[in-house]
């Protein structure tokens, strides 16, 4: 079973077998049934660069549906199965009047998979509107509910990434968006440059999800056009010490101070200075708009793009004495 369509990059790589399922009974059959291997979770397939066939079950998380569970009149706490793409997802909220989403509009991918790695985009991460999610014991088949804290949510970090890993599908998500009065948050640069572009002074929600869009339009490959899978490396985390050393070389060097001792700097310059941006091998290669986004120009193998990714990181480390780590899944 071809797995190109259900991996942003577009690698092609096959799938021993392929079942998707439609609700949490389907996944506990599934998953009951095939106890004896371990499956592969499958969900929007935009995280993760696939780098040979996956030699056993994939199990595609296809639940579907949205719902507003409780409401006044300034919150809602609305919950979406874990197969909704999560761009619609935002655009439905925004749809009905609730705010807290609007910045982490475009993201490929869908609802299942955002806390897994707390996604973030514009100055907002799943972690601010997040209330609790449902997942499937993997061994057991029973439901769990994480509430906030449980998810020791961090910077693309969460418990399913680390403590709980391979453990738990999450198949649903709850958040608590804002009814009215809403929060908006203006404040990546980005956003208010694109609003006072428009000559937009008192934004609305659909105001921002908009801006943010028109942003990661001229920024961000869309996968349906060039294979990617987003930022492929995360921003790496120095030190106060490290960064002080590189900063005289690099006055330029842009980067956000994230406590007394470190301070954290955009991957995306580190490989333009390294020279990668816009660079191709084969058909692999850097985006020439956003060096943290590598692409796939048509048939590149994992293989290609996970060597230009291991090139990339020797470089910066020599240049730099910076280790940058994938943001990615490799498979
Ligand atoms: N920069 C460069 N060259 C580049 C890219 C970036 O010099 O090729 C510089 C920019 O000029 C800017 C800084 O790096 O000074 C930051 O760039 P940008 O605002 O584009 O954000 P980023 O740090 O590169 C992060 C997220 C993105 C998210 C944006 C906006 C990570 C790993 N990536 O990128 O998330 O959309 O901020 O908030 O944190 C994703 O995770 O897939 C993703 C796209």
């Amino acid at each position: 079973f071809s797995l190109k369509k259900y991996n942003t990059f577009g690698i092609e790589a096959k799938a021993k077998t392929f079942i998707a399922v439609e609700n949490e009974t389907e996944l506990a059959e599934v998953l009951k049934k095939h106890h004896s291997e371990k499956p592969f979770i499958l969900g929007g397939g935009s995280n993760m660069l696939l780098t040979q066939d996956i030699d056993r079950l994939v199990i595609h998380v296809n639940l579907k549906g949205k719902n507003i569970l409780e409401e006044n009149n300034d919150y809602a706490l609305v919950s979406a199965q874990a197969g909704e793409n999560w761009h619609e997802f935002v655009l439905w909220c925004i749809d009905q009047q609730l705010g807290g989403l609007e910045n982490l509009s475009l993201i490929p991918g869908n609802v299942g998979t955002t806390p897994i790695q707390n996604i973030g985009a514009y100055g907002v991460e799943i972690k601010d509107t997040f209330v609790s999610c449902r997942a499937m014991n993997i061994a057991t088949q029973e439901i769990v509910t994480f509430d906030k804290t449980q998810c020791r949510f961090g910077y693309r970090e969460s418990i399913f990434k680390n403590e709980e890993k391979d453990r738990f599908i999450v198949s649903s998500v709850t958040f608590k968006l804002t009814r009215n009065n809403h929060k908006i948050n203006t404040s990546y640069g980005a956003i208010e440059t694109e609003l006072a572009r428009l000559n937009i002074s008192n934004p609305t929600i659909k105001d921002v999800s908009n801006a943010v869009i028109a942003i990661r339009q001229s920024k961000l490959p869309d996968p349906k056009e060039l294979g990617n899978s987003g930022s492929f490396f995360k921003n790496p985390v120095i030190s106060k010490t490290e960064f002080e050393k590189i900063h005289s070389q690099y006055p330029e060097m842009p980067h956000y101070v994230v406590s007394d001792s470190e301070v954290k700097v955009p991957a995306g310059w580190l490989i333009e200075q390294a020279g990668f941006k816009g660079k191709r091998f084969g058909d692999a290669g850097i985006h020439q708009h956003q060096a943290l986004v590598l692409v796939n120009y048509g048939n590149a193998t994992g293989k290609e793009i996970l060597a230009v990714s291991q090139n990339i990181q020797k470089t910066i480390f020599e240049k730099f004495g910076i280790a940058i780590e994938a943001e990615v899944n490799i498979i």
